[in-house]
């Protein structure tokens, strides 16, 4: 029987919303105002792809759900932070996200600025929740790791290369830098620490890492490749957004043919490097497919 992945997604996806829900501060809770920004940017629908990765690295050591949940909203958390930042005036200045309005167009931009910190800060408080069922040695790899995917080593370096590319003609190294660094980190991390939390062996943690970052590289050619075929109804956001603002993608460095075949290429690479894992690494390779597949 073939993995069926809709079936999959839809019960990941609704852990991972139901856990999103506990954890984020009520909206009645003051200050009122910021926990509304941090719930309506948070809770919108998005793919949840990266806490599902949480789960899937888990599990394909055989791990259980329920004991990364905290982590898996940790790497949402950061994920939201993320795109609330990178919409706001001074960076992207995009008016959708997730088919709403952006954070800042309905909140303000200090109430978003603050929002996509109070996300981030949370973000290493669940992770530190770890510390009541899981070996401190191990919870402190996690946070280190976390830390430094998100950081100027991760996230944050790929996104000020990003910012200071605009307009500029950049190598396909430098391309890479920023892919990798701004969107594959989170990406791997996620995959990464699902695989420690759930205790892996160290040669099958690597293996999922090369995984991760293979397919973090891939997805954010498919996100650039959807902003120049794709359309708001669809993508929930804004198309054309990177050739506003003049940015360095796949598409405007290697042309739409080689973009395509490269993200095509990085998810056989991704499933190949999954072979040792053999069955239990199944919702990870149909998940790969999946990012090479989507609209959204
Ligand atoms: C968008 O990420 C930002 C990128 C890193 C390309 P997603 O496409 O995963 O966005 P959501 O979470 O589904 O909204
Ligand atoms: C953003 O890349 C990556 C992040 C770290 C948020 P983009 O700027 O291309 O993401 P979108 O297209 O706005 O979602
Ligand atoms: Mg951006
Ligand atoms: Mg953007
Ligand atoms: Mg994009």
């Amino acid at each position: 029987m073939t993995f069926d992945l809709k079936s999959y997604l839809e019960n990941r996806r609704a852990m991972v919303e139901a856990a999103l829900e506990r954890v984020l501060p009520p909206e009645a809770a003051p200050p009122t105002r910021i926990h509304q920004a941090m719930r309506y940017s948070v809770l919108a629908p998005g793919k949840r792809l990266r806490p599902i990765l949480v789960v899937a690295g888990a599990e394909a050591v055989g791990g259980r759900a329920e004991t990364v949940l905290d982590t898996a909203c940790a790497l949402e958390l950061i994920h939201a932070y993320s795109l609330i930042h990178d919409d706001l005036p001074a960076m992207d200045d995009d008016d959708y996200r997730r088919g709403r309005l952006t954070n800042h167009k309905v909140f303000g931009e200090a109430l978003a600025i603050l929002a996509g910190d109070a996300l981030l800060t949370l973000a290493f408080r669940l992770v530190a929740n770890n510390a009541a069922r899981i070996a401190p040695g191990v919870v402190g790899l996690v946070v280190a790791e976390v830390a430094d995917a998100a950081g100027t080593d991760g996230m944050v370096g790929g996104q000020v290369v990003d910012i200071e590319s605009e307009g500029k003609t950049i190598s396909a190294e430098m391309l890479d830098y920023i892919h990798l660094h701004k969107t594959a980190a989170l990406i791997r991390v996620a995959l990464r620490v699902g695989a420690v939390l759930a205790g892996g062996r160290e040669e099958v943690v690597d293996a999922i890492s090369r995984a991760g970052e293979a397919l973090g590289l891939a997805f954010q050619i498919v996100d650039d490749i959807l902003d120049v075929e794709g359309n708001l109804a669809e993508l929930g956001k804004t198309a054309g957004s990177d050739e506003r603002k003049q940015k360095a993608t796949y598409p405007s460095v290697h042309g739409l043919p080689a973009s395509k075949a490269r993200a095509r290429d990085l998810i056989e690479e991704t499933k190949r490097l999954l072979t040792p894992l053999g069955p239990s690494a199944e919702p990870i390779r149909a998940l790969a497919d999946f990012v090479l597949e989507r609209r959204s």
